[in-house]
């Protein structure tokens, strides 16, 4: 079995994973969301205090599982540097006390493996992630073999959702409280422009539309606000669906999936479905419980490193908050 350990951002989370079977045996994670939410975001030093005390506390109920670990496993990058090394330190100790190997496991990947949790992987497959931290579009052939093809210029899907509800005093984390503010709202009601409509760049950008949402937000009353939301989502989405259909004018994947976090988003899952349906492209959607930030998939992934050994000492094995894929 495999111990992995999820601290990128504002989960704390710790799986136990079958080598053979990549079965998941034990799943717990404490999200620090009610925290962070009088602050409109995640505090960094404040999640990393709330790392050191949950981990701890999620790895003793694992103590029946230790004389059966062959490695440890830990989310090494990207995210926020005091919250990584929270889990790093964490995983070092156990690879010292246990004497097993480490392995250090990339977010991003561990999104693209939340597809296949007590599964195997299929591949090839393109993949959105959407993401507090990324909004990108990922050609995926294996574990190893990842290109990435857009990615955005400055804020993500996720954030901007965040930005949104932070300025209409929602709280955190924005994305289900805004989805939920626009149901019944008038999605064209306010015509924010869509994002790099006129680019030929296969990029994402959303920063220009949170500040239009900010001036509306300032020139309406609160009543405004659910056809705001509306709208927003209405523009946020629909700058996806434009750069995807680019996308699918020269690549025509048999295969699509949304991970991260926002992809819980139902109307960005409704608009990619319809995206897909002339090109017979099949839709994969990681279980809801496995979209946000978790730590079997790190442990998914973690069970291909360990059958390819991609171990690291415990020397080289360190965090890399801004590295990307
Ligand atoms: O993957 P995740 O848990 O953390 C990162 O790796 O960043 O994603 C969290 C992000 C947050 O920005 C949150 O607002 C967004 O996902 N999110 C959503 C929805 N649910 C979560 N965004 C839009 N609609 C949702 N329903
Ligand atoms: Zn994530």
């Amino acid at each position: 079995m495999i111990l992995s350990i999820e601290s990128s951002c504002d989960d704390s989370a710790i799986a136990i994973t079958e080598i053979a079977t990549k079965k998941l045996l034990f799943h717990k994670k404490i999200s620090q969301e009610i925290e962070h939410s009088v602050y409109g975001g995640v505090v960094p030093e404040l999640a990393a205090r709330l790392h050191a005390e949950a981990l701890p506390k999620i790895l003793e109920e694992c103590e029946p599982y230790f004389k059966d670990l062959k490695a440890v496993a830990v989310t090494t990058t990207p995210g926020l540097a005091v919250t990584l090394i929270e889990g790093v330190t964490m995983a070092k100790a156990i690879s010292i006390s246990l004497d097993i190997p480490l392995i250090g496991v990339n977010h991003l990947i561990g999104h693209v493996y939340s597809l296949f949790i007590d599964k195997e992987a299929v591949f090839p497959l393109t993949v959105l992630l959407v993401s507090g931290g990324h909004t990108q579009v990922m050609e995926v052939n294996s574990l190893t073999d990842i290109t990435t093809v857009a990615k955005s210029m400055d804020d993500s899907f996720g954030e901007s959702f965040d930005k949104v509800a932070k300025m209409m005093g929602l709280g955190y984390p924005g994305g289900p409280l805004i989805q939920e503010l626009a149901v019944g709202g008038d999605r064209k009601r306010y015509n924010f422009t869509i994002p790099l409509s006129q680019s030929p760049l296969l990029a994402f950008s959303y920063s220009g539309l949170k500040n239009a949402v900010r001036l509306a937000i300032l020139d309406g009353e609160a009543s405004d606000y659910k056809d705001i939301a509306a709208s927003f989502e209405h523009i946020a989405t629909q700058h996806l669906t434009q750069k995807l259909k680019k996308y699918f004018k020269t690549r025509q994947p048999k295969t699509f999936a949304i991970v991260g976090g926002a992809s819980a988003n139902l109307y960005l899952r409704s608009q990619i479905e319809a995206l897909l349906q002339p090109h017979k492209a099949k839709l994969l959607l990681s279980e809801l419980k496995y979209c946000s930030d978790n730590a079997a998939m790190i442990g998914r992934v973690a069970v291909e490193m360990y059958d390819k050994e991609m171990f690291s000492s415990l020397e080289d094995l360190d965090i890399a908050p801004r590295s990307q894929l």
